[in-house]
């Protein structure tokens, strides 16, 4: 059942990027050739789906929300187009195809992810038929989610501070990896219309999605295979990171994973509605191969 929820959301999310990223007929755009390259090609799409379920667990049944998520999949889309840059991760492959950087070289990638991020703001703005002050409230939360009190800060630290010990490392992944995916959920609820108490349990869901995530996506980086996961293995290595699999060995990391997946589980139920779709997805994200 899951498997067909997510493929009838990636075919709206996919087709609203398609619309918002059109590259225009005259002149030939390589910016937004490099963009939709990257941003088209693959990716699990969790971050708008995610936003889109808590919309729904809010009451809101309609589709005035997608701009927005996909607005957060092409912050998301221009942020791995930079982590590969040689200057970050130098990593020549993702979601399956060379990086945007090999394909088109270093300042059209750059171009690209800078456009995205700018465009992205700009679909936020477009959001249609819902609320003003719901709108301009959730742009300001997800401006604070991706810049350096947020991703990008987590992004900082990931590249240009030695990370001594766990609690510096969870502080990195909750900046570099929570951030967005709390904007996800939190934005979801902010158009929706929900109260604060469904904002706190959103951002409690996200806040441990998010370490359970980012856990998983070292785990794979040390036992995964780049065929499957669309991104070189061994990167985290490669570049001396300290990740949670070098600081805590393989089998903590396994069990943190599970425990901030049931956290994440039990904020979910603090919502009196149907968390179904959204239960499977955690669960489904803890044991990804991908
Ligand atoms: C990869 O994110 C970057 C991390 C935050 C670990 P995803 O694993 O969601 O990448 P895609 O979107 O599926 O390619
Ligand atoms: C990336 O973390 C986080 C962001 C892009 C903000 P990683 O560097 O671990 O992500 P992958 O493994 O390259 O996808
Ligand atoms: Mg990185
Ligand atoms: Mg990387
Ligand atoms: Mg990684």
């Amino acid at each position: 059942m899951i498997d067909g929820i997510l493929e009838e959301y990636r075919l709206k999310i996919e087709s609203r990027l398609d619309m918002i990223n059109a590259l225009p007929g005259q002149p030939y755009d390589p910016v937004i050739d490099a963009a939709r390259y990257s941003l088209l090609g693959g990716g699990k799409r969790i971050r708008p789906v995610i936003l889109l379920e808590f919309y729904k667990l809010c009451g809101a049944n309609d589709d005035c929300a997608y701009n927005f998520a996909c607005a957060l999949e092409m912050i998301h889309t221009y942020s791995l187009i930079h982590d590969d840059l040689p200057c970050m991760d130098n990593d020549d492959m993702r979601r399956g195809k060379p990086s945007c950087h090999i394909r088109y070289g270093e300042s059209m990638a750059l171009l690209a992810g800078d456009n995205l991020l700018t465009e992205a703001f700009a679909a936020c703005a477009k959001t249609l038929g819902l609320p003003q002050e719901r709108v301009l409230r959730a742009i300001s939360y997800l401006s604070g989610a991706v810049g350096s009190a947020g991703m990008i800060g987590g992004q900082v630290i990931d590249t240009s501070v030695p990370v001594q010990n766990e609690q510096m490392l969870f502080r990195m992944y909750s900046l570099k990896t929570c951030a967005l995916i709390r904007a996800a959920a939190v934005c979801g609820v902010i158009l929706a219309g929900g109260d604060d108490e469904k904002i706190k349990l959103a951002e409690t869901y996200a806040e441990n999605l998010g370490l359970a995530f980012q856990i998983i996506d070292d785990l794979l980086d040390v036992g995964g295979t780049a065929d499957v996961l669309g991104k070189p293995v061994g990167s985290d290595d490669k570049n001396g990171k300290n990740t949670a699999v070098r600081l805590l060995g393989e089998s903590r990391c396994r069990a943190l994973a599970t425990q901030y997946t049931e956290n994440a589980l039990s904020a979910l139920s603090g919502f009196n509605a149907d968390t179904s779709v959204l239960k499977e997805i955690t669960e489904m994200l803890l044991t990804r191969e991908k």
